[in-house]
């Protein structure tokens, strides 16, 4: 009963790396739906519909945990999933992306309800900066998350349409970097030079390219590892809830696309060899 992790195409495998690298003894089934990328650009619903079969397939594969490990699918659809389709698998359990590193950033736990402005002690005023898909900013869902509970942060959302499509199909270099350096120059714009607490890389996509985004942020912006918090988060939830451990210590590679072109480009992307058969 492997652990699933879900993302629209090559994105997640940045989270997979993280979760094998800190459970390698967890079996995952990795799904990207490379047919159907990049979701950033569907609309709302369409995201919900490929989610929700994205999820049913990895159910069918003997999946009782899936993690979405896609910000877009996990803002716009992880919590109409839960409220309205998981009820029918009782058993079954999705985990998003997003609260590790809502918690992480707040310093405010998810299931606890957001302090009440007279028992918090101190509201700092803080800056971050995210980058993510077009539907991930318009849903808002991480400025919302974050100032629910410190209404002290400013949040600073650019959404970066075409980098997806970009990696995914492979684009060279110096296109991702002027695609990169376009995102952040808008950034730094609307900064008028002020300094940033934090900068969250909130597509699963964009740590491949994380050298180009560290290039072109000011020197001093600390990036947040998403990849590391959502490790540490699964990490917790196992220990919390034992039965939901995936004991083996491999992982099998799945895609809707064609399988020996997603494993040329996830081979090259991440720098090691990858195997994906055909989701069937
Ligand atoms: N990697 C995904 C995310 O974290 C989805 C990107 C896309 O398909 O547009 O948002």
């Amino acid at each position: 009963m492997p652990i699933g992790v879900f993302d629209s195409g090559h994105g997640g495998l940045t989270v997979w790396r993280a979760l094998a690298t800190h459970l390698p003894e967890q079996d995952f089934l990795y799904l990207g739906d490379h047919a159907n990328a990049p979701y950033g650009e569907h609309n709302p619903e369409e995201i919900y519909r490929l989610t929700m079969i994205g999820v049913e397939r990895l159910f069918a594969g003997g999946c009782r945990l899936v993690v979405l490990a896609c910000n877009t699918a996990a803002a716009v659809a992880l919590r109409r999933l839960q409220q309205d389709w998981l009820p029918a698998y009782p058993e079954r359990r999705i985990l998003g992306i997003f609260v590790p590193t809502v918690e992480h950033l707040t310093g405010v736990a998810w299931a606890q309800d957001p302090p009440s402005r007279a028992a918090r002690p101190a509201d700092p005023r803080r800056t971050a900066a995210g980058f993510a898909t077009t539907r991930t900013v318009e849903s808002h869902a991480y400025a919302h998350e974050i100032r629910r509970r410190a209404p002290g942060f400013a949040v600073h959302e650019t959404a970066c349409p075409g980098l997806v499509a970009a990696l995914e199909g492979g684009a060279p270099r110096e296109e991702i970097r002027r695609l990169v350096g376009g995102f952040c120059g808008d950034l730094t714009g609307r900064l008028e030079g002020a300094g940033l607490d934090a900068v969250v890389l909130g597509c699963t996509h964009f740590p491949l390219v994380e050298e180009e985004f560290r290039a072109a942020l000011p020197a001093a912006a600390p990036l947040i590892s998403q990849s590391d918090l959502v490790a540490a988060g699964l990490a917790g939830y196992l220990e919390r809830r034992p039965g939901f451990a995936a004991p083996g210590g491999g992982t099998r590679f799945l895609t809707t696309g064609d399988p020996a072109l997603v494993s040329a480009r996830a081979s090259a992307l991440l720098g090691a060899p990858f195997v994906f058969e055909a989701a069937g």
